[in-house]
C-alpha cells in the first residue's frame, strides 16, 4: 500500500500535480534527455516516444508543472507486454515504465510525490492488480522515493535488456 504517512520536504506552490495532456509529449522527451545524462542507456529511444504518446492517451502518464504550466517532471506507467520479465512480475501488473525530474527541480521529493499521485489515479482507471517497476541499484535517489511511495523490492540483479535491474513491486487492491 501507498505510503502517505511519510513526512516530505514542502513543496513549492508554484509546483502543481496533473494528468498529462498531449501538449506536455515533448517537455517530457526533453526532461528524458535532460535528466537522463546519468543513464544513457536508458533514454534517446524512439520507442520511448511511442510509449510516451501511449501512456498519454491511456491515462497513464502524469506531471509536475511549474506556474506557467510547463512541464518540470513526470512519471509514466503502461501495460505493455514484457517478454523478459514475464517470470518475475505478478500477473496483471501495471509497470511503472519512466519517471525523471527536470534537474533545476530535483531534491524536492518529487518523483515520490508523483509516484503516488499517479499510482491513486492508475487505480481509478486501471484494473491492475498490482504495480512494478525496475531499478538502477546505484540509483539511491530512486529507490529513495519509490520504496517511500510503496514499492518492496522483490528481485535482484535481473537482466532487463538495458542492464541489470532490481525489481520492486506493490500490491495496488
Ligand atoms: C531519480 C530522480 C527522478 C529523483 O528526483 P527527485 O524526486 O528530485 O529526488 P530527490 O533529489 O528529492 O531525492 C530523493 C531522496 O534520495 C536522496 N538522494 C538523492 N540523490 C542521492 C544520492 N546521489 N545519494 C544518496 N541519496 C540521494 C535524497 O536525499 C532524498 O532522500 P530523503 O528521502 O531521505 O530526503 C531524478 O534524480 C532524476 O530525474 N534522475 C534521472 C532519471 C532517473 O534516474 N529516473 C528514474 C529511473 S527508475
Amino acid at each position: 500500500m501507498f505510503n502517505h504517512n511519510r513526512v516530505r520536504d514542502h513543496i513549492p506552490e508554484i509546483v502543481k500535480l496533473r494528468p498529462a495532456k498531449l501538449k506536455d509529449l515533448h517537455r517530457i522527451e526533453y526532461i528524458m534527455h535532460e535528466a537522463g545524462k546519468l543513464h544513457p542507456e536508458t533514454y534517446r529511444h524512439p520507442v520511448l516516444f511511442i510509449n510516451t504518446l501511449d501512456a498519454i492517451l491511456y491515462h497513464l502518464a502524469f506531471v509536475a508543472v511549474d506556474k506557467k504550466d510547463r512541464t518540470i517532471a513526470f512519471v509514466l506507467f503502461d501495460n505493455l507486454p514484457e517478454r523478459k520479465m514475464a517470470n518475475y512480475i505478478p500477473k496483471n501488473s501495471l509497470k511503472l515504465a519512466n519517471t525523471a525530474v527536470s534537474p533545476q527541480y530535483q531534491g524536492k521529493h518529487l518523483e515520490y510525490r508523483l509516484a503516488c499521485y499517479g499510482l491513486t489515479h492508475c487505480k481509478y482507471v486501471n484494473t491492475s492488480d498490482y504495480a512494478w517497476c525496475v531499478i538502477h541499484p546505484d540509483n539511491i535517489a530512486s529507490i529513495k522515493s519509490l520504496t517511500a511511495a510503496g514499492f518492496c523490492l522483490v528481485y535482484k540483479n535481473v537482466d532487463y535488456g538495458y542492464g541489470i535491474r532490481n525489481l520492486y513491486v506493490q500490491k495496488l487492491r
